[in-house]
């Protein structure tokens, strides 16, 4: 029995693993349920009672040996997983992660806000939540006046004497920046104006314009004229035509509405012109006196024009988008077809 012993214990510690495998199949024979270790505790019960002291030890020096024969290997085989290292490969190509894609609206707004920067326009902006102040009287809008109307207008509850309503136009913008800022002033005031609409293909609730002002002394209507013509080719194109048409704004004074000719026929005409050859983009004119002097600035000194667009109409026909209702959806299947410079 001692000699059976002898010779597993030198087995144990000759024993060495060379994979997992190897490693599994030495647990099992020694220190298994039906392993080699096992069987001599079986035997052990007929070792005479003399004996019994010295054959356990010797049992039990060889059980622990294997079993840290086994430890030992079982943690460096873990440290160098071979099947593991086979497949890393730094080298490769990452998982590539879905990246979103920006708006068309906002596409479009910075695109015109970088085109007017280049010509020393800055942006400023005001709040959605306007009072009656900015949003009409300063702009020329006398009260119970028609014009209100051109603008369905949401009011919203308030304490106060003034009218608080959902700003109608960008416009309101202007206001702010003439009772704040010392002439000359070239701004630009992109944002979202709210409006009580039933919406449909071509009209929303709440869209999106951006606002020009220019108040400088000597600023004519050919310089209105000039700065648009720029802006409607770096937009659409080098041989845009523009075309001005005389309009109504209480604001601006004389006021003119802007076509471009329509670069999906060319101005022949198509279903998109309604077969005019034209498309209008825009509301401008001449700040209108009154509304300098609403604001603080003196009309004798100083002149300027001003424009609003719609961003959501540039966008349409940019991307030959034909209902407005898209643009608010989040349907990602339309959103992730617009790709920019931008
Ligand atoms: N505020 C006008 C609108 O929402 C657009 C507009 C027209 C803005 C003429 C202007 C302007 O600055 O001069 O319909």
């Amino acid at each position: 029995m001692k000699e059976k012993i002898k010779k597993l214990l030198s087995e144990v510690e000759n024993f060495k693993a060379g994979s997992k495998e190897e490693l599994e199949d030495f647990r099992i024979e020694m220190l298994g349920s039906k392993g080699k270790i096992k069987d001599l505790f079986s035997d052990f019960r007929t070792v005479p009672n003399e004996n019994k002291k010295e054959v356990g030890q010797l049992i039990n020096t060889l059980k622990v040996k294997a079993q840290d024969k086994f430890d030992a290997f079982k943690e460096s085989l873990a440290g160098n997983d071979t099947s593991v290292k086979d497949d890393l490969d730094l080298s490769r190509t990452g998982t590539p992660v879905k990246l979103g894609s920006r708006h068309p609206i906002s596409i479009v707004r910075t695109e015109i806000i970088d085109i007017f920067s280049r010509i020393g326009f800055t942006v400023s902006e005001g709040p959605e939540i306007e009072d009656d102040w900015h949003n009409f009287s300063a702009l020329n809008f006398p009260l119970e006046h028609p014009a209100r109307d051109m603008q369905d207008t949401f009011f919203v509850e308030s304490d106060g004497e003034e009218e608080i309503a959902l700003r109608t136009h960008t416009s309101s913008v202007q206001v702010r920046m003439m009772e704040n800022t010392k002439p000359p002033i070239r701004t630009l005031s992109p944002g979202r104006v709210y409006r009580n609409e039933a919406i449909s293909a071509r009209a929303h609730c709440f869209f999106h314009q951006v606002e020009g002002l220019y108040i400088a002394e000597n600023v004519s209507f050919a310089d209105l004229k000039q700065t648009l013509m720029y802006f409607a080719k770096e937009m659409f194109g080098e041989e845009t035509k523009i075309r001005l048409r005389p309009s109504y704004f209480p604001f601006t004074e004389p006021s003119a509405e802007m076509d471009v000719s329509c670069s999906v026929c060319n101005s022949k005409g198509c279903n998109v012109c309604k077969y005019t050859g034209y498309l209008e983009i825009m509301g401008c004119g001449m700040v209108d006196p009154n509304v300098l002097e609403n604001c603080g600035i003196d009309s004798k000194k100083y002149s300027g024009f001003a424009f609003g667009m719609g961003v959501e109409r540039i966008a349409m026909l940019k991307y030959k988008v034909n209902d407005l209702r898209l643009y608010s959806e989040g349907d990602v299947r339309f959103l992730e077809q617009f790709k920019s410079a931008f």
